[in-house]
């Protein structure tokens, strides 16, 4: 199953079988002018199906996250041959988020046979640089500098002196072979801010102690240290006939404790040991080198040490392995990181997958008699009067634990949003007491807060720190945890991921009150099944959501935004096309009916191209670039520093009257710019002609107020390969009106997940699973 079997260069998807090798996709896509970012070192022989498998990371992770960020769709046979649909090419179908399940969990649910990848433009120019630093410890410092500027280059790598010697032995590309350390720092970007970016690092890593830096110069120098940075494990065959390498991942600020304390465990083994790692992930590849194999002495040691360097990733808030897996080798470690409630919960999903364990028994979870750090318990209490908003994640499963065995349901709540279109039910859990700040490590770019803290809030202690959780809600009330537990994207995903992206570990009480803690506050951690992304828009039907661990991102340097007034429809599609087209930083492409922005020409229609980052010259190139293209197709606009399209987005959502119906519709965005003019055109003749509507090219969402014949834009959805979901319904249809629309193949794995937790559906019922 090697085959590539369509690529979508509208929609920006390419659907391949799991056989299909790395660095063939990387060349058939790049011909086209895309990108598909995850790349593996292993990358010349990984196949894409294994990738999925490990949920592979690479080099270029610190831009552009790992491979889950890029898998939209999957076709896989369950372990009782059942064949399935999960996902697919819109964004956002009204689904538990199986597809974020199923990779990363290392062929243990099911068998991927097909897979939709996301693929983004790809960059016109890249530069690359290397920099010798005295040990790794100044290097590490320099990438926490380059961090803390507020820059996200694509890439920063290191390299020890043991690797760097190895490498430039077999595949030379200048690495000054006299370092302790070197750091690999690449960016990209369009071809007038490569340069600029570039020399800005440069500069950070000189003041930080450089004391040699070179510049690729061109394609074949770039070229050259990457073969060189990707060959790095193999050439370690000619130091030594066998080595043990170590994946694990620490938060960023830990790098050079971490690398000081390996090496301390080395020594105590009498251990040889060499670093090469992914710098700007936290993400450490510690090569243990062993000079004879059938030595057991000496593999009795390798693996102590093992142990001990994989203890310490976790003491450190890390994890057992950032990219490669668990397996079987590392199962003996998953107690280290989760306790036995932890554990049982990720059993749970594997039981109602492949009740039987027929697919790969006995990777990743510990046998029986590995150690398990048990969880603590908590003594019963009575029943709390409701509404009840507990403080802690220890009341809430109190509260849980006291209404489950009184028979009562639950219904959660957040900032509230979202929970009024529910039915009634006996007692309400609220979220806002939740609301307090946990942990604050601006360096790791991560922040840990109570789930009930309102958006607005976050954003304005964040803003202390030049850092903001990159997402939007169009409404004042919402609270992070009802973002994430309804995983509501802003048009800004195209630029920040979604928020599936941007949620690192969840702290959640079960159905049960079991609390369980998932993901660790670092980007790269493949420790067992990613139930973050599964608890992440399961609209509190699995648990309650206590805290949230976000992926930041530096406030950005520069923003603007394009704005441009059109008569038609058809004629803001065409332009919006060719703004998608040329997208490489822009944060929203949005054509809207009913904007409040004066432009000085009114028009019934607006199309809005926003552009933001940290590289000031690439905001001003690519507002150049639009400008160009609207002139060419007669259309002439005005630059704004405010709003973006997404503020925009978020202000004209949150003021359609709540008793209006307002629906969402999602098409696969390869067919969305052909499929939804023609709807708003059949439906302005049975609506007020100015009833607002915003719709997403990029995403494929159209969002619309005053909407009559919901199941008309079903029909036509669902032929499209898409949806349309209820965001709001007049008072009279609450109670009537299908929010979800017609059940998905997936939908008897979703009630069987939710059972599992809730065998009464007692917890938030009538909510997204029915
Ligand atoms: C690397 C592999 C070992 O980073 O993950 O080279
Ligand atoms: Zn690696």
């Amino acid at each position: 199953m090697n085959c590539i079997l369509s690529l979508d260069d509208t929609g920006y998807t390419v659907v391949v079988e799991p056989g299909v090798v790395n660095t063939v996709l990387d060349a058939t896509v790049q011909a086209q002018g895309l990108y598909y970012p995850p790349d593996p070192s292993s990358g010349r022989s990984a196949t894409i199906g294994g990738n999925i498998g490990a949920n592979s990371g690479g080099a270029h992770c610190f831009k552009y996250g790992v491979t889950a960020s890029y898998v939209a769709g999957l076709h896989i046979v369950l372990a009782d041959g059942e064949l399935l649909r999960i996902g697919g090419p819109a964004f956002d179908y009204p689904e538990y988020d199986l597809v974020g399940l199923l990779v990363g969990s290392e062929g243990t649910l099911a068998i991927v046979t097909e897979a939709t990848l996301r693929l983004l433009r790809h960059p016109p120019a890249f530069r690359t640089l290397m920099a010798a630093f005295d040990s790794v410890e100044t290097a590490g410092e320099a990438v926490s500098a380059v961090i803390g500027a507020g820059l996200i280059p694509a890439a920063m790598e290191m390299m020890d002196a043991r690797i760097i010697a190895i490498v430039e032995q077999y595949a030379p590309a200048g690495l000054p072979i006299d370092a302790g350390a070197v750091l690999i720092v690449e960016v990209d970007g369009y071809t007038e801010s490569v340069t600029a970016q570039i020399e800005e690092i440069a500069t950070i890593l000189q003041q930080r102690g450089a004391f040699e830096l070179k510049i690729a110069q061109n394609q074949a120098e770039r070229a050259a240290i990457w073969f060189g940075r990707k060959s790095a494990v193999g050439a370690m065959a000619r130091l030594a006939p066998a080595y043990y390498l170590v994946d694990g991942t620490v938060p960023r600020s830990k790098l050079a404790q971490a690398l000081a304390d390996i090496n301390t465990i080395c020594d105590a083994e009498h251990l040889d040991v060499g670093y090469v790692f992914h710098a700007g992930d936290g993400n450490l590849h510690p090569l243990v080198l062993i000079s004879d194999p059938t030595d057991t002495a000496l593999m009795t040691r390798v693996h102590r040490a093992g142990q001990a360097i994989m203890a310490l990733c976790v003491s450190m808030g890390g994890s057992i392995t950032g990219e490669h897996g668990v397996g079987l080798e590392k199962r003996n470690y998953m107690g280290l990181m989760y306790n036995r409630d932890e554990l049982n919960a990720m059993q749970t999903i594997k039981r109602v997958f492949d009740p039987q364990g027929r697919l790969n028994p006995a990777k990743i979870f510990p046998p029986d008699t590995a150690p398990v750090h048990e969880p603590a318990t908590a003594a019963p209490t009575d029943c709390p009067q409701s509404p009840y908003a507990p403080e802690n994640s220890e009341a809430a499963a109190a509260a849980i634990r006291a209404w489950s065995s009184a028979g009562l349901r639950i219904r959660v709540r957040g900032g509230g949003s979202q929970s009024a279109l529910l039915p009634p039910s006996d007692v309400i859990l609220s979220s806002t007491g939740l609301n307090y700040l946990l942990d604050d490590t601006p360096a790791e770019l991560a922040v840990t807060v109570g789930a009930g803290m309102p958006l607005e809030t976050l954003q304005q202690h964040l803003a202390q720190h030049r850092l903001w959780w990159p997402v939007a809600s169009p409404w004042a009330t919402s609270t992070v945890g009802g973002i994430v537990a309804t995983a509501s994207n802003a048009p800004l995903r195209m630029r920040y991921g979604g928020v599936r992206d941007l949620v690192l570990a969840v702290r959640v009480v079960l159905p049960d009150g079991t609390i369980i803690r998932m993901g660790r506050p670092v980007v790269k951690n493949v420790a067992g099944y990613d139930l973050v992304r599964l608890f992440t828009g399961a609209h509190g039907t699995l648990g309650l959501i206590t805290e949230v661990t976000l992926k930041l991102a530096p406030i950005p340097r520069a923003r603007a935004t394009l704005i441009l007034p059109v008569e038609h429809v058809q004629h803001g599609v065409q332009i919006g096309m060719r703004l998608r087209q040329q997208a490489l930083i822009a944060s929203a492409v949005l054509l809207v009916r009913g904007s409040p922005i004066p432009t000085g020409k009114p028009t019934p229609y607006q199309l809005l191209y926003t552009c933001e980052g940290p590289a000031t010259q690439d905001v001003h190139t690519a507002i150049a670039q639009a400008c160009a293209i609207a002139r060419e197709e007669g259309a002439t606009g005005v630059v704004f520093d405010n709003p973006s399209g997404s503020l925009l987005w978020s202000q004209m959502i949150g003021s359609w009257h709540p008793d209006v119906l307002v629906l969402r519709m999602g098409l696969p965005p390869g067919v969305f710019a052909s499929v939804f003019p023609r709807l708003v055109d059949r439906y302005s003749r049975v609506a007020p002609a100015d009833a607002p509507f915003i719709a997403d090219l990029v995403s494929g969402q159209l969002s619309i107020a005053h909407a009559h014949h919901l199941n008309v834009w079903r029909h036509v959805a669902q032929t499209h390969g898409g949806y349309v979901i209820v965001l709001q319904a007049p008072p009279d249809q609450r109670d009537s009106v299908d929010r979800w629309g017609p059940q998905r193949q997936s939908n008897d794995l979703m009630r069987q997940i939710k059972a599992a937790w809730d065998a009464h559906g007692r917890f938030n019922p009538d909510a997204f699973v029915v």
